[in-house]
């Protein structure tokens, strides 16, 4: 078998795993294999991959490969050891990151090697070869290459800087925005054919800081509360750069992978717009959320009513019936072990508990179904927003442990807030609600709630972990 035909069967085996690891990931009790195919499938695929192109390279191209190999590796490795749970968001979007260089080198570096008639790196065959007739479809891969990395690789670096706190998360609202993302487009078009007819190193540049500077508006024109859909289409994006760079360097692989991981992702965006009663297509457009005022920002709007644990623990004494909504805080506090004691305690003195999970609690997808798993919290009590929000009518005690935009009534009753028409849980329908939270400061897509002074609403200030201790003392 040539070495050529050898990869080729890699590749082919390489690809179903990466179908049988998203497969798998698309359910809670197969995600453990899911995540074991995909590691499989990209260890097949990096061997095959390396194997080929070490044949070709000196002994100096071979040591720069494997100083990235051993560079990129450890630095991966390093990251995935020390992340945390709250972290992870922040992580995805820097990974998306390097997808989106990554595609615009290979687009650089298809220009040099064909356009531009430059020698390959490393030793690589010196110039490839393009056929004239193709040389043009040639352009329009690195043209569009280049363009959806470098749009994936800025987008993604500043929905980084919003998840991790480095940039506000308030919409940047440029005037006429929806209009500078046409011209942007618009200039790509034209830059894109004029690239395809007489390649130059002026259109190659200009194509590449169009898209940078796309990408970076794009994201930066989105709120908050928005982020988790955004962080989702920019995982499709990147899908679609590594495809684009498939065309580029002929890997069959990379165009597959890349096609499956694009278009997955665009699903879980649509799915998520639903979710968030999002427009799918004013995502792509980095519009929405944007023309909506952000009348409820900052403002405290009444008074508010304060408990402290012994008030809480007589409270859910007498109760029949509670429901934990927990969000981001119960993770930053990490205070789902005692959450998950205070759910056995009252459970065995007959009061029912269930737990009542918002779609985008925490910050990122199933993260409050993952640490409720963690503390043993039993599955047939942990149930989605659509599932309780019904019966929060007819609950006694409603404890909102570190959630806050999840359980604001300004998305359903005030059409000018930034987060109106988000669905959230209706807490305030219970008979009595209690806030777990350590100041009256605003929730991730900075809005201010009216929840919190609202009559049947108490607060109860301090870290979620210490004030649930304190409660399962007082029961
Ligand atoms: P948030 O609205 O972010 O509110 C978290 C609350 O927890 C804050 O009010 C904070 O108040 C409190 N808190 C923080 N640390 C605490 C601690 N140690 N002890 C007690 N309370 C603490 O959370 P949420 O309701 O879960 O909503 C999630 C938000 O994140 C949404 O806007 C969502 O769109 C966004 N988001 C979601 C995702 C996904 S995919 N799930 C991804 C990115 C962003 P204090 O500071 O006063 O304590």
């Amino acid at each position: 078998m040539s070495p050529e035909t050898a990869a080729t069967a890699a590749y082919i085996v390489a690809a179903l795993l990466t179908v049988m690891s998203l497969a798998g990931l698309s359910k809670h009790e197969t995600a453990r294999a899911g995540v074991a195919y995909g590691i499989a499938g990209m260890a097949v695929a990096l061997v095959a991959t390396v194997a080929l192109a070490a044949r070709s390279l000196t002994a100096g191209g071979i040591a720069l490969l494997a100083a990235a190999m051993v560079v990129g590796g450890g630095v991966g490795l390093w990251r995935a050891r020390v992340v945390e749970m709250i972290g992870m968001p922040e992580l995805i979007a820097l990974l998306h990151s390097f997808v989106g260089l990554a595609a615009v080198l290979v687009g650089w570096n298809g220009y040099l090697e064909v356009e531009g008639g430059q020698e390959g790196v490393g030793g690589s065959a010196a110039q490839t070869t393009v056929p004239p007739e193709l040389l043009g479809i040639h352009s329009a891969e690195v043209g569009i290459g280049v363009f959806i990395g470098a749009v994936t690789f800025t987008g993604s670096i500043v929905a980084y800087g919003k998840l991790s706190g480095r940039m506000k998360s308030r919409p940047l609202t440029l005037p006429g925005k929806n209009a500078l993302n046409l011209a942007a487009l618009v200039a790509f078009v034209a830059l894109t054919a004029g690239f395809t007819i007489a390649p130059s190193l002026g259109l190659m540049i200009g194509i590449t800081a169009v898209a940078l500077a796309l990408g970076w508006h794009l994201v930066a024109s989105i709120g908050g509360g928005d982020m988790p859909v955004v962080v989702s289409m920019l995982n499709s994006y990147s899908g679609w750069a590594a495809a684009a760079s498939g065309f580029l360097l002929d890997n069959t692989l990379l165009i597959v992978t890349g096609a499956l991981v694009g278009s997955s992702g665009a699903y879980l965006s649509y799915v998520m717009c639903q979710a968030m009663n999002r427009s799918f297509l004013s995502v792509i457009a980095g519009g929405f959320g944007v023309e909506s005022g952000t009348s409820a920002s900052g403002t405290e709007d009444g008074e508010h009513r304060e408990v402290n644990a012994d008030e809480v623990a007589e409270m859910l004494a007498e109760a029949s019936s509670v429901v934990i909504v927990p969000g981001y805080g119960m993770a930053v506090a990490q205070a789902q072990y005692p959450v998950a004691d205070l759910t056995r305690r009252l459970t065995d003195r007959g009061i029912e508990v269930r737990f009542g999970i918002h779609p985008v609690a925490g910050r990122l997808p199933g993260h409050m179904n993952v640490l409720l798993a963690e503390a043993k919290v039993p599955y047939d009590v942990v149930l989605e927003m659509d599932e309780i929000n019904d019966d929060l009518a007819a609950t006694s005690v409603v404890l909102v442990i570190g959630a806050n935009d999840t359980v604001n009534p300004a998305a359903m009753d005030d059409p000018s807030s930034p987060i109106a028409g988000m669905p959230v849980l209706r807490v305030w329908e219970a008979e009595n609600v209690v806030v777990f939270k350590r100041s009256m400061a605003v929730g991730y897509a900075g809005v201010q709630n009216p929840l919190f002074f609202k009559e049947n609403t108490s607060m109860i200030f301090g870290d979620a972990k210490a004030r649930v201790e304190d409660i399962l003392k007082a029961l």
